[in-house]
């Protein structure tokens, strides 16, 4: 089911500094599978999900249900693009297929670990959310994450999302431990900045 409220902008790309933000496309397979491989390590903490895309198939498999859910607007992944072209990651708006709310998305992020650690991630969230809220239209926005995912929090909390709850246990990480989840809101009428 189509989320209500939040629309893709057109076209729906976002340039930022350094980077542009972009969907997904089929020919992005090769490119995002040597990513995610390259990744895994650092992001299985974090994404269980890399698992799931350990081979060009599944990467390929993959990429088509992103343009199957965005198409029916349950879901909207898009591309982190460097300077000279190259995947450096990916974002999101994330409704659940409205599940959330009306109007309201997650928001969801990783970038390559020789490219994390230097605010690239802090520049495209809060990217993300001025677009999210401006262009898309988004009403309420969330960042959820593991406790223990100290950038992630740090991001939120800079951007003005307010602290909303624990969900003790709701996860299991990528090595098979149950693990809470911290709950950031933030409102198209808060303030930018914590
Ligand atoms: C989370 C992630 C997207 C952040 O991107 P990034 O480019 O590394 O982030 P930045 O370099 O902008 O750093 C973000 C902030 O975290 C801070 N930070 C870094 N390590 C930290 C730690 N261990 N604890 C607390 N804060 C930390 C940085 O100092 C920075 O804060 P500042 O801007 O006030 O200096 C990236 O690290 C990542 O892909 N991680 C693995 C996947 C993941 O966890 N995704 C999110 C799932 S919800």
């Amino acid at each position: 089911m189509a989320a209500p409220g939040g629309a893709p902008p057109d076209p729906p790309v976002l340039v930022g500094d350094g980077f542009t933000v972009r969907p997904w496309t089929p020919q992005d397979a090769a490119a995002l599978f040597t990513a995610v491989s390259r990744s895994a390590p650092y992001l299985r903490r974090f994404m269980p999900w890399v698992d799931g895309q350990r081979t060009p198939d599944a990467v390929r498999s993959e990429l088509g249900q992103v343009a199957v859910r965005w198409r029916a607007g349950e879901d909207f992944r898009l591309a982190i693009v460097g300077p000279h072209g190259a995947i450096v990651g990916s974002t999101g708006f994330h409704p659940r297929g409205g599940a959330l709310g009306p109007g309201v998305s997650e928001i969801g992020m990783w970038i390559v670990p020789e490219e994390a650690g230097r605010g690239l991630g802090r520049r495209v969230a809060a990217a993300m959310v001025r677009w999210g809220f401006d262009a898309w239209g988004w009403r309420r926005l969330e960042i959820r994450c593991q406790v223990d995912n100290g950038p992630s929090r740090r991001i939120a909390e800079r951007l003005g999302f307010r602290w909303e709850g624990r969900l003790r246990g709701v996860i299991v990480d990528g090595h098979g431990t149950p693990r809470d989840v911290a709950v950031y809101g933030r409102l198209a009428t808060d303030p930018e900045g914590p």
